[in-house]
């Protein structure tokens, strides 16, 4: 037996298969945007590990800096003790928001999710929450009450969070959304008057564009209609840029592509180069939560804060080709020859091509394109029903990120 076929299935012996694997890949090594599997071969990295290596695998410098600090310490409280790394990290994260900011150090995406909603009820003394159909925010219980790009994430799990409400995302393919005035129309004339008050609201949470429910770009109108909403009843707004901040976007967070200002950020994914590393950033006064009430044992990992470190050095250098080299990738897309590519969309290296048949999501398309990509050398991944989802390294060479995407499109011309 190959090492390939063992590693899978001892894998399907030892570990629980509640993931969704979409081709037998099975990693070796990697280094900047190119991955090598147990055999030898060699693929184009066009998912950065769900988004997260944004300065490539093996980054010199952030192997420089995690060895560094090996040499400090791996690990110690911050819950119970002081370090400056920490203060370092949040004190930068601070300076790239557009408010004065406090930070609180997770170890994952959901965890940020969880995080904000009890910083947004606590502040607020407030119970609902409202969420968007066909988000994805995490697995954890909170985090998945607002969770619902498929509902395989969410069977059998209930019951979920009490006080929370989901409405429809504005994503023209929903039959229920027209327009973002008419959404907000919903939210005020019908949501506030006929189910919750909206004293009772303490946050919205969102995803400024959806990334796991198939790259969604909302209308440019959505998030400041949104903001001035929730400002006039005093709710907050937390957006979770677990996948779409530091850099993803071509912005270092997506909301600035609308000029709003959040109240909380969520993050996590490329924050810790790979390392497992989130946060919440949040405007000063609503980060005041007294001692004792909100804790974990290893957020702010002091190895995966010096990688931070670098990554916030170097991402909002790379803003530039982020947009240049995903233009790049969308226009290639976007010339493919098939009868099933709906759309492609997508800012910055954030980038999604949707498959239909008819009117019809075109599944098997999008589980044959990724397999097709990744016999042929490429690693896109998918979203929602049937999007094929690229997120590269930010750091990708042009050369090899076209290189990869004609693998992409000539997977789907083969459909
Ligand atoms: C927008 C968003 N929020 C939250 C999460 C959950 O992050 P994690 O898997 O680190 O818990 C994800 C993961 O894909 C995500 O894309």
């Amino acid at each position: 037996m190959n090492k390939v076929n063992k590693v899978i299935e001892e894998d399907s012996k030892y570990l629980m298969q509640s993931f969704r694997r979409w081709y037998p890949l099975v990693v070796d090594h990697a280094i900047g945007s190119l991955v090598y599997d147990v055999e030898g071969r060699e693929y184009i990295d066009l998912n950065a590990g769900i988004g997260v290596v944004a300065l490539g695998h093996n980054h010199p410098k952030i192997k420089e800096a995690i060895a560094e600090q090996m040499e400090k310490f791996f690990h110690y409280s911050l819950t119970d003790f002081y370090y400056e790394l920490a203060v370092d990290v949040a004190k930068k994260l601070s300076s790239l928001m557009p408010f004065s900011a406090k930070v609180f150090f997770t170890n994952s995406g959901t965890e940020s999710v969880e995080g904000a909603i009890k910083i947004a009820r606590w502040h607020t003394k407030r119970q609902y929450v409202v969420g968007f159909i066909n988000s994805f925010h995490g697995r954890t219980m909170g985090s998945l009450s607002f969770t619902s790009s498929k509902s395989v994430q969410r069977s059998f799990f209930s019951p979920l969070l009490p006080s929370t409400l989901l409405i429809p995302y504005p994503d023209k393919r929903n039959p229920l959304f027209k327009d973002v005035d008419s959404l907000m129309e919903f939210v005020e004339d019908w949501l506030f008057e006929k189910v919750v008050d909206p004293n009772e609201v303490a946050a919205f949470v969102l995803e400024p564009i959806q990334g796991e429910g198939g790259v969604v770009v909302p209308p440019d109108d959505f998030l400041p209609k949104l903001r001035a909403l929730t400002k006039k009843h005093g709710i907050l707004l937390i957006v979770d840029e677990v996948q779409t901040g530091i850099g993803r976007t071509g912005k270092m967070f997506a909301f600035e592509h609308y000029n709003v200002e959040p109240d909380l950020v969520c993050l996590a994914k490329a924050l810790g180069g790979g390392l497992p590393l989130g946060a919440v950033v949040g405007r000063s006064e609503v980060m005041d939560l007294p001692p004792g009430s909100h804790a974990n044992t290893f957020g702010g990992n002091p190895l995966a804060l010096s990688a931070s470190k670098v990554v916030l050095e170097e991402v909002p250098k790379l803003l530039r080709r982020v947009n240049d080299v995903g233009k790049e990738i969308m226009e290639e897309l976007m010339d493919a020859r098939s009868p099933y590519v709906h759309e492609v969309r997508g800012k910055g290296l954030m980038i999604g091509l949707e498959l239909r048949k008819g009117k019809r999501p075109f599944k098997e398309g999008l589980e044959k394109a990724l397999i097709e990509s990744f016999r042929a050398g490429a690693l896109p991944i998918g979203a929602g029903e049937s999007v094929v989802r690229l997120l590269p390294p930010l750091t990708i060479e042009e050369e090899l990120a076209i290189k990869g995407t004609r693998i992409v499109r000539e997977s789907v011309e083969r459909l």
